[in-house]
């Protein structure tokens, strides 16, 4: 059976990790072709992520960088598409919900390929998310959906997906997470700290002195989305509510998306958090990097979705930074450690006062076991009749 499957931004690599480590156990059985759509390109959101989870090298890089979503969507197609024509695969699997997946599963399904999702049914029901729109596009396409949770599969359901359709499986991210965990820990928190220290380019208060990190003493903050970033007054209240609230009870960790990096510059904010002491900017992380804070950390605050799910397994208390999420599995109310706390600075100063002395809740949802690449594979062994 030839297996081909799609990455393009930083969220997919750890999804597509295990799932080829695992079709390599059977190489009789797959031909397997890696695809690169270009997304991401800096080698902190890219190539780091390739070496330290042991991802080969894709086949193809279809380069198309960054751009506005048509642009980004309609060169991966253009691109994609002579990229299927000339390997026919059997199926296409594409992971998430970037502009990625979207674009190689219109084409897959255009070629009259079979189209797999990993990480199917997730709905955050709030159509100004690029995501949200991008999770439905693939989900109306794919031939198989599989699903991390039963509130994903229900979300399918009651979009008329039939039974047959969906793979209850689990979460393929956390089976990454597993494997890494051990990895992690061996790392230094105030090493990693010094290694990934952002050059504030001479800024005053450019050189302050550092804080030290010590375990549970310290928050990270993590942000990227358009919504919480791109305007000026919600990221700038945002910003001034983590240089003064939070960093007077303690350290504080940004690993700095190259977007929120850009944002802060160009709005005039980057002065500020340069010389604000206890904020420690850093550059993206790399996978192992960023566990290790997360596994100690005192308090998250994120808009990713990604780190609201490993914040659950860890039970990282966790304010995200966002009015919904297409993945209430982790939310408290469900047993997970994440609560929605929007933008509004009232709430969230609320909610980081009732949580910032909390304790680490580890939650695992069923199925979020390490082996869900295994009942991913075990599904196209079947199909190719080479089931055990
Ligand atoms: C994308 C995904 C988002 C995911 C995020 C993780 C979509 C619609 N969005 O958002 O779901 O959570 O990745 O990071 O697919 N840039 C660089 N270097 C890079 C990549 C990007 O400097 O390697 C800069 C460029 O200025 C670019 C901007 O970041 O315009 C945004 O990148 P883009 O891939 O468009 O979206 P993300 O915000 O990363």
């Amino acid at each position: 059976m030839k297996i081909m499957s799609v990455v393009g931004a930083r969220p997919n690599f750890m999804k597509i990790a295990p799932l080829i480590r695992e079709l390599s156990k059977y190489p009789d059985q797959f031909e397997h072709l890696l695809v690169h759509t270009g997304q991401h390109y800096d080698a902190r959101m890219n190539q780091a992520f390739f070496e330290a989870l042991e991802i080969p090298a894709p086949d193809v890089n279809l380069e198309v960088g960054s751009g506005s979503h048509a642009e980004q969507v309609g060169r991966t197609m253009i691109c994609f598409e002579r990229v299927v024509r000339d390997w026919r695969p059997d199926w296409i699997v594409v992971v998430g919900d970037v502009n990625a997946t979207c674009a190689c599963a219109i084409t897959a399904k255009k070629e009259h390929v079979k189209l797999a999702h990993i990480e199917a049914g997730l709905r955050s029901f709030d159509l100004d998310m690029p995501e949200e729109i991008n999770r439905m596009v693939t989900d109306r396409l794919a031939d198989v959906l599989f699903t991390t949770d039963g509130m994903a599969s229900d979300n399918l359901r009651k979009e008329g997906v039939p039974q047959s359709r969906i793979q209850l499986v689990g979460n393929i991210m956390i089976d990454t997470l597993l494997r890494n965990r051990e990895r992690a820990a061996e790392l230094d928190l105030n090493q990693v700290v010094r290694e990934n220290l952002l050059d504030c380019g001479g800024a005053p208060g450019g050189s302050k002195p550092l804080p030290k990190l010590s375990a549970h003493d310290y928050a990270i903050v993590t942000l990227h989305r358009p919504s919480n970033v791109d305007d000026r007054g919600i990221f700038g209240s945002l910003l001034e509510f983590i240089l003064t609230d939070c960093c007077r009870d303690m350290a504080v960790v940004w690993p700095l998306h190259p977007r929120t990096r850009k944002q802060m510059q160009v709005f005039g904010l980057w002065e500020k958090a340069c010389a604000t002491p206890g904020l420690l900017m850093l550059e993206p992380l790399g996978y192992h990097e960023l566990l290790r804070l997360n596994m100690q950390a005192r308090l998250m605050f994120t808009d990713s979705g990604g780190l609201q799910e490993e914040c659950c397994v860890l039970g990282t208390p966790c304010l995200t930074l966002r009015d919904n999420t297409e993945r209430p599995v982790t939310l408290e109310d469900f047993g997970g450690a994440s609560v929605l706390v929007g933008h509004d600075i009232d709430q969230i100063r609320c909610q980081y006062n009732r949580r910032k002395n909390g304790q680490r809740v580890p939650c695992c949802p069923p199925l979020w076991d390490g082996r869900v690449a295994e009942r991913i594979v075990a599904f196209f062994r079947d199909e190719c009749g080479m089931g055990a």
